[in-house]
C-alpha cells in the first residue's frame, strides 16, 4: 500500500513537473547565445529556464508559447534585439511560428530552419538580414506567411517557393532581391491565393508579374533603338563627309597633277 502511493505520488508529480526536452534546450540555448540583448529585454531567459520553459501552455520565458511541453511559438518583436539567427533553432522541431520581426538581426535566414516541419509562420520582417531566402524552407510545408519585407535580401525568389500551396501571406517587398518573379508566386494558378505588386515591390531589380513593367527598362529599349538609328545616321554623315573629302582629295590631287604636267610642258 505504501510503496503504490509512492509510486503514484511521484507519477503525479512527474506529470505535473514539465519534462525538460533535450531538443528545446539546445535550440533555446543557442537561439540566445547568437542573439544580442542591448536593451536587455529577454527578462527570465536564463539557463535554469531552457531546462524547462514550460508550465502547461505557458511559458517562463517571456515571448515563447508552450505545447505539450515544447516550444510552440516565439514572438519576439521590436525588442531592438541584434545579433543573428542560430542555426540550432531547427532543435525546436515543434515551432509553429517565428516572429522576429522589427529588431536589428544580421546575417542571413539558416538553410537548417528546413527542419521545422510544423512551421507554419515565419515573419522576419523589419531586420538587417541578408544573404540569399533559402530555397530549402520549401521544405516547410505547412508555411501559412512568409513575410522577409525590409531586410537587406538579394539574390533571385527561389522558383520552389511557389510549391507551398498552403501560403496566404508572402511579401519580400523593400529588399535587394534581383532576377525574375517565378510565375509559381506572382502568378498562382486555380484557386491559391495571389500576391499582388505590394508584396514585391522596393526591390531595384525585381522584375515580372505582378510588377509592373519597369520604366527604366522600356526606357532603355527605346534608348537602344535611338542608339542604334542615331549612329546609323552619324555613320552615314560620316561616310559621306569621307566621300566628299576624299573626292575634293583627288580633285586637288588632280588638279596639282595636271598643273606638273602643263609646268612640263614646254611653252609655246
Ligand atoms: C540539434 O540540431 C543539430 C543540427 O540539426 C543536430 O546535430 C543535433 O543533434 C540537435 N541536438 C539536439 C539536442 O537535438
Ligand atoms: C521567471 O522564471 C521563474 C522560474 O525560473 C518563474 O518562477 C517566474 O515566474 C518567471 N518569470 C516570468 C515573468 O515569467
Ligand atoms: C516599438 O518599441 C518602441 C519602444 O521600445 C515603441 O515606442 C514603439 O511604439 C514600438 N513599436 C511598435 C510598432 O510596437
Ligand atoms: C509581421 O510582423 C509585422 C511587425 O510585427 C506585422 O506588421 C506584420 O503584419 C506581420 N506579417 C504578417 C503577414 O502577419
Ligand atoms: C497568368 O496565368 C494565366 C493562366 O493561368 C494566363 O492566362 C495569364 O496570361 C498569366 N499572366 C501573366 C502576366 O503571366
Ligand atoms: C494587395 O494585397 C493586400 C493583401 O495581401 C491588400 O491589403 C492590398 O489592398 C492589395 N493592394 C492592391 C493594390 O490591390
Amino acid at each position: 500500500m505504501g510503496f503504490w502511493s509512492v509510486v503514484l505520488f511521484t507519477l503525479l508529480t512527474c506529470a505535473s513537473v514539465s519534462i525538460s526536452d533535450p531538443s528545446d534546450e539546445a535550440c533555446l540555448t543557442h537561439f540566445t547565445q547568437s542573439l544580442k540583448d542591448p536593451t536587455k529585454s529577454l527578462q527570465n531567459w536564463t539557463k535554469s529556464n531552457f531546462a524547462n520553459p514550460c508550465y502547461g501552455f505557458t511559458s517562463y520565458l517571456p515571448g515563447a508559447t508552450c505545447n505539450n511541453g515544447r516550444i510552440y511559438k516565439l514572438s519576439l518583436t521590436n525588442l531592438s534585439l541584434q545579433g543573428s539567427i542560430s542555426p540550432y533553432l531547427a532543435n525546436c522541431t515543434n515551432l509553429q511560428s517565428l516572429d522576429l520581426s522589427s529588431n536589428q538581426i544580421t546575417g542571413p535566414i539558416p538553410a537548417d530552419l528546413q527542419s521545422l516541419v510544423n512551421l507554419a509562420v515565419l515573419n522576419l520582417s523589419s531586420n538587417r538580414l541578408d544573404g540569399e531566402i533559402p530555397p530549402q524552407i520549401t521544405m516547410c510545408a505547412y508555411l501559412n506567411v512568409i513575410d522577409l519585407h525590409d531586410n537587406f535580401l538579394s539574390g533571385q525568389i527561389p522558383q520552389q517557393l511557389g510549391l507551398l500551396v498552403r501560403l496566404s501571406a508572402f511579401d519580400v517587398s523593400n529588399n535587394k532581391l534581383s532576377g525574375p518573379i517565378p510565375v509559381s508566386l506572382g502568378n498562382r494558378s486555380g484557386n491559391l491565393p495571389r500576391f499582388n505588386a505590394t508584396s514585391f515591390l522596393g526591390n531595384k531589380d525585381l522584375y515580372g508579374y505582378p510588377l509592373p513593367p519597369m520604366k527604366t527598362k522600356g526606357l532603355s529599349v527605346l534608348a537602344i533603338v535611338g542608339i542604334g538609328l542615331g549612329s546609323g545616321f552619324a555613320s552615314l554623315v560620316l561616310s559621306f563627309t569621307g566621300v566628299c573629302i576624299w573626292l575634293k582629295a583627288t580633285e586637288q590631287k588632280m588638279a596639282l597633277e595636271d598643273g606638273k604636267i602643263s609646268q612640263l610642258m614646254p611653252d609655246y
